[in-house]
C-alpha cells in the first residue's frame, strides 16, 4: 500500500487516482477547482465516464480515496505525487506547460521528506528534466522524477486504466524507477523501463502514429469513393495482416478529442524547434481537418444549395461513451451547415450540455433522436452512439422531409435502411 496523491482531476488524472484506490493504495485526489472537488467528495464525477461513479462510491466508503482543494497538505502527507494536469495547446500549437510548472513549484515548496514526482500528463520531450530543475530550485529536500504516460481512452477510462497494454516508466533514479514498478506488480502487462526522454516521446509517436493511421484510412476512403471500391471491406483485408492490424482503420469524418489533435500540434511544434520537417505527421493533421468536413460536401452534394434546408445532427461528442466535445468534428460540420443557410438540429445523449455552450445560439436541441429527423432534409451521423442504431428507422422516415442519411462513422445498416426507404450515404 502507497500513500499517494494525484494533481489534476479530468480524465487521465481521475482515473488515475480512482483505479490506484482501488488498487488498495491510499489516494488524495487534488484539484484546484472548487466546484470539482465539492462534485467528487458528493460521490458524483464531474465527467461522464463508464464505471467512474460505482468507484469513487465504493472507494470513498473503504475510506481509500479522498478529493481536496489543499496540494500542500496533500503532498505532505503522501510519498508519491501523481501530476496529471492538463497541457493544453497554445496558439502556435506547442504544448502550454505552465500548470504542470505551478504544480511543481507549489510541490517543492511543500516538501517535507523524500517524494517520487510522476509525470502523468502528456509533455514534450525534455519536460520532465525541467521539473526536476524546476523542483530542485524550490526546495532542499530530495526527490526523484519519473515519467509515466497516460494511453487510456476516454469512454473506457477505467478499464484502460486497470487493463493497460503497456507500462511505460522513464526514470533517471533506478530505486524510483523501481517504486512505480512495484505499485503496478499485480497488472499482467509489459513494462517499458526506459529514460525520461524515451518515455516522453512514446506517448507522442503512439499518439501520432494513431493518427496518422486515421488519416491514411480516410485518404484510402477517399480514393475508393473514386474509383468505385468499399472502403470497409478494404481495411478489413489490410487488417488482416498482422503487421497492419485492424484497429484504427475506420473511415470517417476524422479524429477529435482532448489528446490527437493536440498532441500531434506539439509533436510538430517540438520538431520545428529541433529544426525538423515532421511531414507525415503535418501531413496527417492536414488530411484531418478537411475530412471533418466532408458531411458537408456530402449534403451539397445531394440537396445542392443548402440555404433554407433543414439538417438533423445525430451526435455531438467526438466520440461515444463520453459528453467530450474538444475537437469533435460536430463543431466544425454545424458552424459551416449554418454559414450556408441551413437550419440545424441536434441531439446527444450525453453532450449537449457541453455542446450548447460553444456551438451558434441558432442550434436547435432535440430531447431524442427521434425529433431531430421531424421535418429535416437529411440526417447526418457524425457520433456512433450505440443507441442510434436502435432508433425505429422506419417510423423516423415518414417524419422527414426526404429520407436521406449521411452516416459520417459507417456506423448503421445499409441494407435496413435502404429497405425502409433511405437514401444512405457514407464514407
Ligand atoms: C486517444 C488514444 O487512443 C489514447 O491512447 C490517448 O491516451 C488519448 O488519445 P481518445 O482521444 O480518448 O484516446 O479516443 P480514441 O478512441 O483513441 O479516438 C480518438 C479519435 O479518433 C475519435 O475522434 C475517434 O472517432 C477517431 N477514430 C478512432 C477514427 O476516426 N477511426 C478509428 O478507427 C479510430
Amino acid at each position: 500500500m502507497y500513500k499517494i496523491s494525484v494533481i489534476g482531476t479530468g480524465y487521465v488524472g481521475l482515473s488515475t487516482g480512482v483505479c490506484l484506490s482501488d488498487m488498495g493504495n491510499q489516494v488524495t485526489c487534488v484539484d484546484i477547482d472548487e466546484e470539482k472537488i465539492n462534485t467528487l467528495k458528493n460521490g458524483k464525477s464531474p465527467i461522464y465516464e463508464p464505471g467512474m461513479e460505482d468507484l469513487i462510491h465504493k472507494n470513498t466508503k473503504a475510506d481509500r480515496l479522498q478529493f481536496t482543494t489543499n496540494l500542500e497538505s496533500a503532498v505532505q502527507n503522501t510519498d508519491i505525487i501523481f501530476i496529471a494536469v492538463g497541457t493544453p495547446s497554445r496558439d502556435d500549437g506547442s504544448a502550454d506547460l505552465s500548470f504542470i510548472y505551478e504544480a511543481s513549484k507549489t510541490i517543492a515548496k511543500a516538501m517535507n521528506d523524500y517524494k517520487i514526482i510522476v509525470t502523468k500528463s502528456t509533455v514534450p520531450v525534455g519536460t520532465n528534466k525541467e521539473i526536476e530543475d524546476s523542483i530542485s530550485q524550490n526546495t532542499d529536500q530530495d526527490f526523484s522524477v519519473v515519467s509515466s504516460p497516460e494511453f487510456l481512452r476516454e469512454g473506457s477510462a477505467i478499464y484502460d486504466t486497470m487493463n493497460p497494454d503497456r507500462i511505460v516508466i522513464g526514470y533517471r533514479d533506478e530505486q524510483a524507477g523501481q517504486t512505480i514498478k512495484d505499485l503496478y506488480k499485480d497488472f499482467d502487462t509489459e513494462f517499458v523501463m526506459t529514460t525520461t526522454e524515451s518515455s516522453e516521446m512514446i506517448k507522442y509517436a503512439s499518439n501520432a502514429f494513431l493518427a496518422t493511421k486515421i488519416s491514411f484510412i480516410n485518404e484510402m476512403a477517399n480514393i475508393c469513393e473514386r474509383v468505385g471500391a468499399n472502403v470497409e471491406e478494404v481495411a478489413k483485408g489490410m487488417g488482416l495482416d498482422h503487421r497492419i492490424s485492424d484497429k484504427f482503420l475506420n473511415a470517417g469524418i476524422g479524429y477529435g478529442g482532448s489528446c490527437f489533435p493536440k498532441d500531434t500540434k506539439a509533436l510538430i511544434n517540438k520538431a520545428e524547434e529541433v529544426d525538423y520537417n515532421l511531414k507525415i505527421v503535418k501531413a496527417a493533421e492536414e488530411v484531418n481537418e478537411k475530412q471533418k468536413l466532408i458531411v458537408v460536401d456530402k449534403l451539397k452534394e445531394v440537396l445542392g444549395d443548402l440555404e433554407g434546408k433543414t439538417i438533423g445532427i445525430l451526435g455531438l461528442a467526438f466520440k461515444p461513451n463520453t459528453d467530450d466535445i474538444r475537437e469533435s468534428p460536430a463543431l466544425k460540420i454545424i458552424p459551416k451547415l449554418l454559414e450556408a443557410g441551413a437550419n440545424v438540429k441536434a441531439y446527444d445523449p450525453k453532450a449537449m450540455e457541453n455542446a450548447r455552450k460553444v456551438l451558434p445560439g441558432d442550434v436547435v436541441y432535440c430531447s431524442v433522436s427521434e425529433e431531430v429527423a421531424k421535418g429535416v432534409d437529411a440526417v447526418a451521423l457524425l457520433t456512433e452512439w450505440n443507441e442510434f442504431i436502435e432508433i425505429e428507422w422506419k417510423d423516423i422516415s415518414i417524419k422527414m422531409n426526404q429520407a436521406i442519411i449521411i452516416d459520417g462513422r459507417n456506423f448503421l445498416d445499409v441494407t435496413y435502411l435502404q429497405e425502409q426507404g433511405f437514401r444512405y450515404i457514407c464514407i
